[in-house]
């Protein structure tokens, strides 16, 4: 199956790309250093890279920012910055899916941890986790027989937790969350938050 990856050069992406590579043919797409150039930021963008890429038959997104700070840190270009790049973003692939993704193929999101379980600083953060899940259950109702749609929630990864000088244990090995991506691509769900998380 032809799958477009879109955050192809992160961290969860490499991995995720490793996992895809043996039985799909994986195209890579981020703002550079990929097979194909997008900003999610930028709509006009996504409809240049779907019109680029032709028609896939999976689309998997591990892109997108929102911004890290705390409440009294948040200003309101802050929360559009967020609210345009992984909310918006994602919302976009989505809405610009039909057409590109063949019928009853599939779009998997990312939203995360911070969606249910917030910390100090995560205001913007958690606002655009669980608005890509709330969307998410809402467009797998109308695209039921045309698209699958779901959304990966990432707990934290041991690689992230260590490269903040955190203690790795806590989290789940980002090969580990790639999995996860992998059965959203292959298996028959719609509408589902896959936790990937550590048990
Ligand atoms: N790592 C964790 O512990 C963790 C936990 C929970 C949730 N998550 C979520 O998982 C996702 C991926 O995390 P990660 O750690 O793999 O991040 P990462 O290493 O920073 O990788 C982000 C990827 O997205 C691309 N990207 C960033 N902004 C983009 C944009 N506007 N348009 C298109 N591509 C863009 C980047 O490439 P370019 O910069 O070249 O565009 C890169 O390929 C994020 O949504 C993150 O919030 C991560």
């Amino acid at each position: 199956m032809r799958v477009l990856l879109i955050g192809a050069t992160g961290m969860l992406g490499t991995e995720i790309k490793r996992i895809l590579d043996p039985e799909h043919d994986v195209i890579t797409a981020s703002r550079k250093g990929s097979d194909v150039a997008v900003d999610l930021s930028d709509k006009a963008s996504i409809v240049a890279m779907y019109d680029k890429v032709g028609k896939v038959g999976a689309v998997v997104s591990v892109g997108g920012a929102a911004k890290f700070a705390p409440l009294d840190a948040l200003g309101d270009d802050d929360y559009a910055f967020s609210i345009t790049n992984k909310l918006m973003g994602q919302v976009n692939l989505v809405r610009c899916a039909i057409g590109h993704v063949n019928e009853g193929g599939s779009v998997t999101l990312t939203s995360g941890t911070l969606a249910q379980q917030p910390m100090v600083g995560s205001a913007a953060v958690s606002i655009v986790n669980a608005g890509v899940e709330g969307f998410v259950r809402a467009a797998a109702l109308e695209l039921q027989g045309k698209l699958r749609v779901n959304v990966v929630s990432p707990g934290w990864v041991a690689e992230t937790l260590a490269s903040m000088g955190k203690d790795a244990s806590q989290g789940i090995a980002a090969a580990d969350v790639a999995t996860v991506y992998k059965r959203a691509v292959d298996e028959s769900m719609t509408g589902q938050t896959l936790l990937a998380a550590k048990t």
